[in-house]
């Protein structure tokens, strides 16, 4: 098994957290995303105990929610004491909503809306990743409009290439993201910040990839921020309090995939930032890290109903299940790989091949292609196993399929924390406007007598 959560009971079946996927399955039906609650807290308190204890100024992890954003994620992540990492409005919102403290939000992207800072500073974000010149102004205008100074973190980018997937790749010079300091644009940038109203810069932010399953990159990224922020002290007379080393903790997803120790990461990472700051003489940053897949990749799984099997003859067999890409798009977009399995005969050996093909019309609609997994039968469970991240928070409504929902475990006892959407929220506000195209009215009343509905 992947996991040490995953398990095989007298049945024969499949469990995660103990519990048995044929059953959740029966019981929640499927598509079904399932998540392990005991292992995405150990993996908070792993990176929290860690950047407290080997971080000389201290540290905290920001759980970055874009790897799964529900309400209960943030209440988990607040309840141990993480900070969060949101990225859009919507983000924002769902945190605010479950009520986390706003102090302790880091808001980045590349394209805040002028909306949205106005929104992040009348919530009181604790600290705003400013990505460019333009949004600097813009956020200027935002806290002065409200009366007050916002604090911030630039985003720079120290030219680092972790040589992880190029999809997921932020940190070199040539990136959408932030502002390089090979450049000498990212100095221009802080002689701006440190002279711009309303503005209070608080320290530097840079994200270099993910999947990163050793230390190297992070010190290498630690060596240039370090070095930056030495010239900007002799520049421009600041010194940064916060180091930001954004997320990138790799999970492993396939037998023989690196599955790193994060205690003996962030230590490493720790120890060299602060070997480097003392070389320096820079005082030691507090220090913050935004793990997202590494927190809830490994506690997920999704489980899904083999519809059909389908052989063709002298080429490959297609294993259908009643999900696929708009659960969890990732093969498609990325060809990731995965490990999947059929939950009522787990413990039988894997000795069928076969493409595990998604509900969509599109034949990229795939899970995986050549997959080893036990020989399926409709109606069987098929498990794909971590799933934790970027499969909600990326699904989408495609060919009209409902997602599916949240079942959180705890203890043994599951939970359904996002319910399932129902073909009623599909033509519910706004997916089922009626009125307000983006022609007048009168159109669409014409329109839909046409086609004899009633608007
Ligand atoms: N901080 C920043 C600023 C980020 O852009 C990201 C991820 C993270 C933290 C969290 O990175 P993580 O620890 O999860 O690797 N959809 C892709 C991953 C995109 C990552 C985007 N940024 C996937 O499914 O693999």
């Amino acid at each position: 098994m992947l996991q040490d959560n995953h398990t095989i009971n007298a049945a024969g079946h499949f469990c995660v957290g103990g519990v048995d996927a044929v059953t959740l399955a029966q019981t929640y039906g499927t598509p079904l995303y399932v998540m392990d609650e005991a292992v995405l807290r150990a993996k908070m308190r792993v990176c929290a105990d860690a950047m407290t204890k080997y971080l000389p100024a201290g540290g905290m992890p920001l759980f970055a929610s874009k790897a799964l954003c529900c309400k209960e994620m943030y209440r988990i992540a607040g309840s141990e004491g993480l900070g969060a990492d949101v990225v859009s409005g919507g983000e924002l919102y769902t945190a605010l909503a479950a009520g986390f403290p706003a102090e302790k939000l880091c808001f980045h992207g590349s394209a805040k809306t002028m909306d949205e800072l106005r929104f992040a500073v009348s919530a009181g974000v604790g600290l705003i990743a400013v990505d460019n010149d333009e949004e600097l102004q813009n956020l200027s205008r935002a806290a002065g409009e409200a009366g007050r100074t916002q604090r911030v973190l630039l985003r720079v980018t120290p030219g680092i290439d972790p040589h992880t997937f190029a999809a997921v790749n932020t940190g070199m010079v040539d990136s959408k993201f932030g502002v390089a300091i090979e450049t000498g644009q990212a100095m221009e940038f802080t002689r701006a910040a440190l002279e711009t109203p309303h503005i209070a810069l608080a320290g530097f932010h840079c994200h270099i990839g993910s999947q990163i399953a050793e230390s190297k990159p992070f010190t290498d990224a630690a060596d240039i921020m370090t070095a930056f922020m030495d010239e900007v002290r002799t520049e421009c007379g600041y010194t940064a309090g916060i180091l930001n080393l954004g997320g990138g903790l790799a999970v492993p997803y396939v037998a023989g995939d690196p599955d790193p120790d994060y205690d003996a990461l962030i230590r490493e990472v720790a120890e060299h930032l602060t070997a480097r700051c003392a070389a320096l003489h820079y005082p030691a940053p507090y220090v913050l890290m935004e793990p997202g897949r590494g927190i809830v990749g490994a506690a997920g799984v999704t489980l899904y109903t083999v519809q059909s099997v389908k052989t063709i003859t002298g080429y490959k067999s297609y294993i259908a299940i009643d999900g696929g890409m708009t659960d969890d798009p990732r093969y498609a977009l990325y060809g990731s790989q995965y490990t999947v399995l059929i939950a009522d005969r787990a413990g039988e050996p894997k000795d069928f091949t076969a493409d595990v093909a998604g509900r969509c019309c599109e034949s990229g609609d795939l899970i995986g292609e050549n997959m080893p997994i036990q020989t399926p039968r409709a109606g069987d469970t098929l498990a794909v196993l971590v799933t934790g991240a970027y499969n909600y928070s990326m699904a989408s409504n495609y060919n009209r399929v409902p997602r599916p929902p949240i079942v959180m475990l705890r203890d043994g006892v599951p939970r359904v924390v996002v319910r399932r959407e129902t073909y009623e929220d599909l033509v519910a506000w706004p997916g089922g406007c009626t009125r307000f195209t983006a022609r007048s009215d009168a159109f669409s009343e014409k329109i839909f007598d046409f086609f004899g509905f009633s608007s």
